[in-house]
């Protein structure tokens, strides 16, 4: 059965949007999603109807917002394949989640130890590692990749070793596009008995993902690229590791029994979420898994990977274009270069004609340094995109390629 994009649209309220009298072409999925009216509508509803504080109140309506978080919970568990939902952890995004993770088995490093990060990593897995690595006096790793931005597998297995105590990469790129070969990556560092922390910001939302199949130790995302809210992301962790852990943030909720010179810690998932949380945001979470888990997503994968092709195909033709990450495994995201021209320009004209790309270093200032490049113009597909639209963003490029020639 094939997709019927507009009904899927149509679900989009900011779709139906106009810039400068020109109908929006949102093409920069990578940096956000839209969302949906089923995730606005949990959220406005969770507002106007059960709006209270969760695991605290004596009263019905906190009852009903903790049922609805944690019913959240369950289904965000199950969508990622989870066996525990208790290693389901709330936090802020994908960076919150890997700081955790540093902070976590982070402080278990010291002097000696390895970590091996890649070439491709967005600055949240990069500076993280980098950091934590500073502190405990063990040496970070780089694992080199090919000029597609393919991972070279050889010099990664060369990088492993038995000082290796974690290996972090990305599931997919959100420079390339790349996507990684993760299970395969895993079982590699598994060998070793390093623990795997995998950066799914760009891999959620673009098929499934199960946890316990891969094999990793972590798996980390943001709420706001599977079109969910912002502020909002999941630290899925193995409990027999998270239980380890030395506790994060400190205060409400995390406690088991506190006196003035003493404190005890609760059990998963309480004792890595301290404080009031994001509570309309885990709701709005929990609606946009479900929404997605009701569509079709084999017929989504299928439409991506048809307007990339699309995409791919228009580039060919168009004579000064240069696309960044050409790996075999790619998912919806075709960086670009484009005669020599700024990608600030390149966006500020596109934007006059209502398309909205992401310009400048992705969030990957070594990468570019590594490609020798000061940045890239990206154009990301999400499953609303239409292949009309990847018609008008290369209106919009020959447009651009002219003004700047
Ligand atoms: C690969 C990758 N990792 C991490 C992040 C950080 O996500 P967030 O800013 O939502 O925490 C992003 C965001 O673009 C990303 O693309």
């Amino acid at each position: 059965m094939s997709l019927d994009v507009a009904a899927l649209r149509a679900q989009f309220p900011v779709l139906n949007r106009t810039i400068d009298g020109k109908p929006l072409v949102y093409l920069d999925n990578a940096a956000t999603t839209q969302k949906p009216q089923a995730v606005i509508d949990a959220i406005v509803d969770f507002y106007t109807q059960c709006n209270a504080n969760v695991h605290r109140g004596a009263h019905h309506l906190s009852d009903e917002a903790t049922r609805r978080y944690e019913k959240a919970r369950d289904t965000v568990a199950a969508f990622i394949g989870a066996p525990h939902r208790e290693e389901v952890i709330w936090t802020s995004g994908t960076t919150e989640a890997i700081n955790l993770v540093a902070n976590g088995a982070g402080q278990l490093l010291k002097a000696g130890d390895e970590v091996i990060v890649t070439e491709m990593e967005h600055h949240a897995n990069l500076v993280t590692w980098q950091q934590a690595c500073k502190r405990s006096g063990a040496s970070l790793k780089v694992c080199p990749m090919f000029e597609s931005g393919e991972l070279d597998r050889d010099a990664f297995d060369a990088l492993l070793s038995d000082n290796t105590r974690l290996v972090a990469f990305p599931h997919v790129s959100n420079a390339l596009g790349t996507v990684n070969p993760i299970k395969l990556l895993t079982a590699k560092a598994k060998e070793k008995d390093a623990l795997v922390l995998i950066d799914g910001a760009q891999g959620i939302a673009h098929g499934g993902v199960d946890v316990d199949d891969i094999g990793c130790d972590f798996y980390a995302f943001s709420g706001h690229k599977i079109f969910a809210p912002t502020g909002v992301g999941v630290l899925w962790g193995k409990k027999s590791v998270l239980e380890t852990w030395p506790v994060w943030q400190t205060g409400g909720e995390m406690i088991q029994d506190v006196d003035y010179d003493h404190a005890t810690w609760g059990a998963l998932p309480n004792r890595l979420e301290a404080g009031t949380p994001n509570i309309a945001g885990v709701i709005g979470l929990g609606a946009a898994v479900q929404w997605l888990s009701q569509q079709d997503i084999p017929a989504l994968q299928a439409h991506e990977k048809a307007l990339l092709e699309y995409a791919n195909e228009q580039a060919a033709t168009m004579e000064g274009m240069k696309i960044v990450g050409t790996a075999k495994d790619k998912i919806g995201v075709m960086s670009f270069l484009l005669n020599g021209a700024h990608p600030a320009d390149i966006g500020f004209i596109l934007d006059k004609q209502g398309v909205a790309i992401r310009t400048g270093d992705n969030c990957a200032q070594p990468l570019m340094k590594r490609l020798g490049i000061p940045g890239t113009a990206r154009a990301s597909f999400s499953i609303y995109n239409t292949h009309e639209e990847i018609d008008q963003l290369f209106a919009a490029l020959k447009k651009a390629k002219m003004m700047l020639a």
